[in-house]
């Protein structure tokens, strides 16, 4: 399989925050927001692999900054780190003034994916190619919290 960049895949993704996506103090949701993280995350995996993708690990998740009623939330994801089967999309969230532009960084996630054929067991997706030193870098820190991941989820078999 030819590697492929994550730019080929590279998504964003924006919706506009109604009050039904809030509570009583305007704040949006975080349950809304990590739907749309996963969204747009799931968008980057299968543009990456061309298939269907389920979400296996979502990363703890903070919120650095109010989303409120009227925002625009802007959500940028890529695909940091491929294994055989499973792919990390690291997502950033923004929060936008729509009148102004004014663009706040409300948070980053990193979501895992894995791959499903048509039997939909996990199938093999294209490597990741990696040019830039940013890429290499963010390749090697998927490496490790993906082993932290399933080092986590051993653990918590044992237990
Ligand atoms: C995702 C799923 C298909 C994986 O099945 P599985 O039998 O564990 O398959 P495998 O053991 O072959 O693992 C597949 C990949 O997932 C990775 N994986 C498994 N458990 C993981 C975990 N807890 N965290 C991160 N990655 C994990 C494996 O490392 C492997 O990646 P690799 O091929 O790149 O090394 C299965 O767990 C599933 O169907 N889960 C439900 C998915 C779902 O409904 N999501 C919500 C809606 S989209």
């Amino acid at each position: 399989m030819d590697p492929r960049s994550p730019k080929d895949s590279q998504t964003e993704l924006s919706s506009f925050m109604h009050p039904e996506d809030a509570n009583s103090q305007g704040n949006v949701h975080g349950g809304s927001i990590m739907k749309l993280v996963d969204e747009a995350g799931a968008l980057a995996a299968m543009r990456h692999s061309r298939r269907p993708c389920v979400t296996v690990a979502i990363d703890s998740m903070t919120f650095d900054a109010p989303m409120l009623v009227g925002d625009l939330v802007v959500l940028e994801a890529c695909v940091t780190y491929v294994g055989r089967t499973s792919i990390e999309a690291m997502v950033t969230v923004y929060a936008e003034k729509i009148l102004t532009g004014e663009r706040m960084l409300t948070n980053t996630a990193f979501v895992v994916y894995v791959a499903l054929d048509d039997q939909r067991r996990p199938t093999e997706v294209a490597p990741l190619l990696l040019v830039s030193e940013q890429e290499k870098r963010r390749f090697d820190q998927g490496r490790a919290r993906q082993q932290e991941r399933l080092a986590r989820a051993r653990r918590d078999k044992e237990s």
